[in-house]
Protein backbone atom coordinates (compact mmCIF):
# COMPACT_ATOMS: atom_id res chain seq x y z
CA UNK A 1 0.00 0.00 0.00
CA UNK A 2 1.24 3.21 -1.15
CA UNK A 3 0.08 6.15 1.25
CA UNK A 4 1.41 9.87 0.41
CA UNK A 5 1.73 13.37 2.51
CA UNK A 6 2.12 16.88 0.84
CA UNK A 7 4.06 19.43 1.90
CA UNK A 8 4.95 22.99 0.49
CA UNK A 9 7.80 25.35 0.80
CA UNK A 10 9.22 28.47 -1.26
CA UNK A 11 12.40 29.11 -2.16
CA UNK A 12 14.29 30.72 -4.75
CA UNK A 13 16.56 29.66 -7.04
CA UNK A 14 18.99 30.10 -10.14
CA UNK A 15 19.40 27.53 -13.13
CA UNK A 16 23.00 27.89 -14.23
CA UNK A 17 26.00 26.22 -15.07
CA UNK A 18 29.41 28.60 -14.06
CA UNK A 19 31.34 27.13 -16.61
CA UNK A 20 29.42 27.98 -19.45
CA UNK A 21 29.03 31.26 -20.85
CA UNK A 22 25.70 33.73 -20.42
CA UNK A 23 24.63 33.05 -23.73
CA UNK A 24 24.88 29.52 -23.21
CA UNK A 25 22.97 29.27 -19.87
CA UNK A 26 20.29 30.97 -21.13
CA UNK A 27 20.18 29.04 -24.60
CA UNK A 28 19.89 25.76 -21.94
CA UNK A 29 17.95 26.88 -18.76
CA UNK A 30 15.90 30.21 -20.16
CA UNK A 31 14.95 32.63 -17.84
CA UNK A 32 15.90 30.49 -14.75
CA UNK A 33 19.37 31.11 -15.77
CA UNK A 34 18.90 34.96 -14.83
CA UNK A 35 21.64 35.39 -11.83
CA UNK A 36 19.41 37.17 -10.12
CA UNK A 37 17.41 34.44 -9.14
CA UNK A 38 13.55 33.95 -8.56
CA UNK A 39 11.23 32.13 -6.66
CA UNK A 40 8.90 28.72 -6.69
CA UNK A 41 6.58 27.73 -4.00
CA UNK A 42 7.01 24.52 -4.44
CA UNK A 43 4.99 21.36 -3.52
CA UNK A 44 6.18 18.54 -2.25
CA UNK A 45 4.98 15.04 -2.19
CA UNK A 46 6.17 11.92 -0.51
CA UNK A 47 5.03 8.29 -1.11
CA UNK A 48 5.94 5.80 2.00
CA UNK A 49 5.14 1.79 0.65
CA UNK A 50 4.20 -0.45 3.48
CA UNK A 51 1.59 -2.93 4.77
CA UNK A 52 -0.58 -1.61 7.81
CA UNK A 53 -0.09 -3.06 11.07
CA UNK A 54 -3.37 -5.21 11.93
CA UNK A 55 -3.57 -3.52 15.09
CA UNK A 56 -2.94 -0.01 15.14
CA UNK A 57 -4.60 -0.08 11.18
CA UNK A 58 -1.68 2.53 9.94
CA UNK A 59 1.44 1.98 7.83
CA UNK A 60 3.30 4.23 9.85
CA UNK A 61 2.53 6.92 12.38
CA UNK A 62 1.47 9.74 10.23
CA UNK A 63 2.86 12.99 12.69
CA UNK A 64 5.81 11.06 13.24
CA UNK A 65 6.15 11.50 8.50
CA UNK A 66 5.01 15.44 8.99
CA UNK A 67 7.60 15.83 11.79
CA UNK A 68 10.13 14.42 9.47
CA UNK A 69 8.97 16.64 6.43
CA UNK A 70 9.66 19.67 8.22
CA UNK A 71 12.88 18.44 9.92
CA UNK A 72 14.59 16.96 7.38
CA UNK A 73 13.39 19.27 4.06
CA UNK A 74 10.81 22.05 4.70
CA UNK A 75 12.89 23.97 7.44
CA UNK A 76 15.86 23.60 5.08
CA UNK A 77 14.44 24.69 2.27
CA UNK A 78 11.59 27.28 3.08
CA UNK A 79 12.10 31.25 2.18
CA UNK A 80 16.34 30.07 1.15
CA UNK A 81 17.82 30.89 -1.54
CA UNK A 82 18.66 26.92 -2.44
CA UNK A 83 22.35 27.97 -4.45
CA UNK A 84 23.49 29.93 -1.78
CA UNK A 85 22.10 28.66 1.38
CA UNK A 86 21.05 24.94 0.76
CA UNK A 87 24.10 22.17 0.06
CA UNK A 88 24.84 20.93 -2.48
CA UNK A 89 23.47 23.23 -4.25
CA UNK A 90 26.14 25.63 -3.89
CA UNK A 91 27.71 22.85 -6.49
CA UNK A 92 24.54 21.15 -7.88
CA UNK A 93 22.08 22.94 -10.10
CA UNK A 94 19.10 23.50 -8.70
CA UNK A 95 16.67 22.04 -11.24
CA UNK A 96 13.54 20.39 -9.96
CA UNK A 97 14.96 17.07 -11.16
CA UNK A 98 18.35 17.29 -8.43
CA UNK A 99 15.77 18.99 -6.01
CA UNK A 100 13.58 15.56 -5.96
CA UNK A 101 17.05 13.53 -5.93
CA UNK A 102 18.22 15.75 -2.72
CA UNK A 103 14.82 15.68 -0.99
CA UNK A 104 15.00 11.52 -1.82
CA UNK A 105 18.73 11.55 0.22
CA UNK A 106 17.74 13.14 3.23
CA UNK A 107 14.58 11.34 3.80
CA UNK A 108 15.43 7.69 2.80
CA UNK A 109 17.66 7.07 5.90
CA UNK A 110 14.60 8.17 7.90
CA UNK A 111 11.83 5.95 6.47
CA UNK A 112 13.54 2.87 5.86
CA UNK A 113 11.98 0.53 8.51
CA UNK A 114 9.76 -2.39 7.72
CA UNK A 115 6.71 -0.58 8.19
CA UNK A 116 6.77 2.22 5.96
CA UNK A 117 9.76 2.73 3.25
CA UNK A 118 10.19 5.75 1.19
CA UNK A 119 8.73 4.85 -2.28
CA UNK A 120 8.73 7.94 -4.23
CA UNK A 121 9.07 11.90 -4.02
CA UNK A 122 7.24 13.94 -6.30
CA UNK A 123 8.10 17.70 -6.61
CA UNK A 124 5.90 20.12 -8.33
CA UNK A 125 8.09 23.43 -9.59
CA UNK A 126 5.11 24.95 -10.98
CA UNK A 127 1.23 23.35 -10.78
CA UNK A 128 2.10 22.29 -14.67
CA UNK A 129 5.38 20.61 -13.83
CA UNK A 130 6.48 18.00 -11.25
CA UNK A 131 9.31 15.13 -11.41
CA UNK A 132 9.11 11.74 -9.77
CA UNK A 133 11.63 10.09 -8.32
CA UNK A 134 11.89 6.48 -7.09
CA UNK A 135 15.58 6.20 -5.53
CA UNK A 136 18.61 5.35 -7.92
CA UNK A 137 16.88 1.93 -9.00
CA UNK A 138 14.19 3.53 -10.88
NI1 LIG B 1 12.84 28.26 -11.61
Amino acid sequence: MLITRKAEFSASHICRDPRLSDAENRALYGAAANPHGHGHNYVLEVTVAGTPDPVTGMVLDLKALKDTLNREVVDIYDHRFLNREVAPFDHVIPTPENIAIDIWNRLQPHLSGPRGRLHGVRVYETPDLYVDYFGDDA
